[in-house]
C-alpha cells in the first residue's frame, strides 16, 4: 500500500512526546513490511537543514488569508520509506517551539494542506493517509471537499486532551465551508476544532492502546468527544503502540555505562551506581532507586509522587526525576530536591541520553498518570528490567502486569491519590527485599515483546478495510 502518514513531530527531529517516537517506528515498521510510506511534518526552526536533501519544486497553496509558498525537502530513509519536510519560514522556521502560537489554525491548517498537496504534485497517488492527533486534522475534511481523493482516511488519537479548538473566526479564514459548522460536523461548543473534523469525516479512526479506546468513549475520559466516539465505535481501533526496540535495548544501549540483557542482568548495578553519581546523590548503603520521567504535566499525576516520594526517601531510597513543562510542579521538585540533598536528584530539561540512563539505573520507575493513553516508558522499563509502578489507566493497564498475577511484571494500583500510591510504593519495597522474586519480576518483564511488528500488521488491516462513507 501508499501510505501517506502526517504528523506534527517526528523523533529525532522533532518531539515533545511520545508522539513523534511513534511517527518515526511506525512508518519504519510498514516500510519494512513492503508498504511504501510517505511521512510529512514541518520544518521546524529547531531543524538544521544541512543533513537534510535540496528544496524541491514551490507550491502556492491558496486560502482566504493569503497564499502561501510551500517548500520541501526529502530524505530517503529507508527503501519505501521518505520523510519529507514542509518548509515555511513564517510558519514554522522562525517560530520558537512547536505549538503554542496564536495562529496555530493557519499554521497547522496549511500544513495539513501542504501534506496533500505535495504527494499529488508529485504523483504519490496514496491509498491511505494516516493523519495523527489534531495538527493534520483539516485534511479529513478536504479530503472530503476541495481535496476530492480516493484514498482511505484514517486518524490515530495520541492523546483526547489535546483537540486544536480555535474560534469560529478561523473558519472563513480556513476556507472551511459554514455548512460543516455544526455539532454534527466540526464545531465543538461555538469552536471550529480540529480533532473533532478529523474524527467526523476519517473513514476509521484509531488510538494507541484498546483500553484508552475504550476510556475516551467514557464521560470521564472523553473530554467532551465521548458521544461522538461511542457513535463511531465500530470504527474506532485501540492498536498499542510499539516501542523502537534497537533504540531501547539495554545490551548495545550506547548512553549506558555498561551493558546488560536478560541472560546477565550484571551490568545494570553498574548503570545504578553511574546513575546515582551523575545525579550527585549519595553512594552509601544501597535503597531502591525509584525513576521517573516525562512531561511534567497534571496528566502525568506529578503531584502524587511530589507527595509520596519523602517517605520513600526518608526510609533509604532513591529517587531521580528527568522532565520538564509546568512551572510549578518544576519549582516544586527543585524546592524538594534542596530538601533531600543526596537522596533525590532532579534534572530539569529534555535530554534523551539521561532519559536513557535513568530507564536502565533505576530499580523502579514511577507513572501514576491521572490518565495515559498509551505511554512507552514503562514498555522502555519493561525492557530494562525496571519495575514499572503504573495506575491503572490507558495503555499501562494494558501493558503492565500486577504482583499479585502469577505473570507479574510491576506493581499497578487503582486510585488516583497520594494514599494508593503510597501503598504501591510499600509493595514496591516489600519486593526489593525479596531478591529471588524481583529477579523473576524483572526477568519477566524484559521477555515482554513490544516491538512494532505486532502492531505494525493491526494498522494494515485498519488500512485495508474497506471504505464505508
Ligand atoms: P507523552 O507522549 O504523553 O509525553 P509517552 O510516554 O508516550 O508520553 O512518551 C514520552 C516520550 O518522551 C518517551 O520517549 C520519553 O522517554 C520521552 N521524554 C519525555 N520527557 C523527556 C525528557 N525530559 N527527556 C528525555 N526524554 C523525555
Ligand atoms: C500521547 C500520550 C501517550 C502516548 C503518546 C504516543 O502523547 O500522552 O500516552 O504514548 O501520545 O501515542
Amino acid at each position: 500500500m501508499k501510505v501517506l502518514f502526517v504528523a506534527s513531530e517526528v523523533a529525532p527531529y522533532s518531539k515533545t512526546g511520545g508522539l513523534g517516537d511513534i511517527a518515526a517506528a511506525l512508518p519504519a515498521a510498514l516500510a519494512a513490511r513492503g508498504h511504501q510510506v510517505q511521512v510529512v511534518t514541518p520544518r521546524y526552526g529547531s531543524i538544521s537543514t544541512a543533513s537534510l536533501g535540496p528544496l524541491q519544486t514551490p507550491l502556492t497553496l491558496q486560502f482566504p488569508f493569503g497564499s502561501v509558498i510551500a517548500r520541501f525537502r526529502n530524505l530517503q530513509l529507508a527503501e519505501g520509506l521518505q520523510l519529507s519536510f514542509v518548509e515555511e519560514e513564517t510558519y514554522f522556521g522562525s517560530r520558537p517551539g512547536l505549538y503554542g502560537h496564536g495562529d496555530d489554525a493557519r499554521r497547522f491548517g496549511f500544513f495539513a494542506m501542504a501534506a496533500l498537496s505535495q504527494a499529488r504534485f508529485t504523483g504519490f497517488d496514496p491509498d491511505v493517509v494516516h493523519l495523527n492527533d489534531w495538527q493534520p486534522g483539516l485534511a479529513a475534511l478536504a479530503m472530503r471537499t476541495s481535496f476530492e481523493s480516493r484514498a482511505r482516511c484514517i486518524t490515530t488519537i495520541h492523546n483526547i486532551a489535546f483537540q486544536g479548538n480555535f474560534p469560529s473566526s478561523v473558519v472563513p479564514e480556513l476556507g472551511v465551508p459554514w455548512a460543516v459548522f455544526n455539532p454534527q460536523g466540526s464545531e465543538f461548543h461555538g469552536h471550529f476544532s480540529f480533532l473533532k473534523t478529523a474524527l467526523v469525516y476519517s473513514h476509521a479512526l484509531t488510538t494507541v492502546s484498546p483500553n484508552y479506546a475504550l476510556e475516551i468513549q467514557t464521560r470521564e475520559g472523553g473530554s467532551g468527544l465521548d458521544g461522538l466516539l461511542r457513535h463511531r465505535r465500530s470504527d474506532l481501533t485501540g492498536i498499542l503502540n510499539g516501542i523502537d526496540d534497537q533504540e531501547w535495548d539495554p545490551n548495545r544501549d550506547p548512553h549506558l555505562p555498561a551493558p546488560y540483557s536478560r541472560d546477565d542482568i550484571s551490568g545494570k548495578e553498574h548503570c545504578t551506581r553511574a546513575l546515582l553519581e551523575e545525579f550527585g546523590l549519595d553512594p552509601g548503603p544501597r535503597g531502591p532507586v525509584f525513576g521517573s520521567v516525562g512531561r511534567m504535566s497534571d496528566q502525568k499525576g506529578v503531584e502524587l509522587w511530589q507527595q509520596v516520594v519523602q517517605q520513600q526517601l526518608a526510609r533509604g531510597g532513591y529517587a531521580v526525576v528527568l522532565g520538564s513543562g509546568e512551572k510549578a510542579l518544576q519549582d516544586q521538585w527543585l524546592e524538594l530536591a534542596g530538601r533531600f540533598p543526596g537522596r533525590l536528584g532532579v534534572k530539569i530539561g529534555f535530554d534523551e541520553g539521561v532519559a536513557h540512563r535513568v530507564e536502565a539505573g533505576s530499580d523502579f520507575f514511577v507513572m501514576p498518570s491521572k490518565f495515559e493513553p498509551c505511554g512507552l516508558n514503562q514498555m522502555y522499563s519493561l525492557r530494562y528490567g525496571t519495575v514499572p509502578i503504573v495506575r491503572a489507566v490507558g495503555g499501562l493497564k494494558d501493558t503492565v502486569v500486577d504482583l499479585a498475577e502469577p505473570e507479574a511484571t510491576g506493581i499497578v494500583f487503582k486510585a488516583y491519590s497520594a494514599r494508593a500510591l503510597a501503598e504501591a510504593c510499600d509493595r514496591a519495597w516489600a519486593l526489593w527485599i525479596d531478591a529471588p522474586r524481583l529477579f523473576a519480576v524483572r526477568r519477566r518483564g524484559m521477555a515482554q515483546d513490544f516491538s512494532w511488528n505486532h502492531s505494525a500488521a493491526q494498522y494494515e488491516a485498519v488500512y485495508a478495510a474497506p471504505k464505508k462513507v
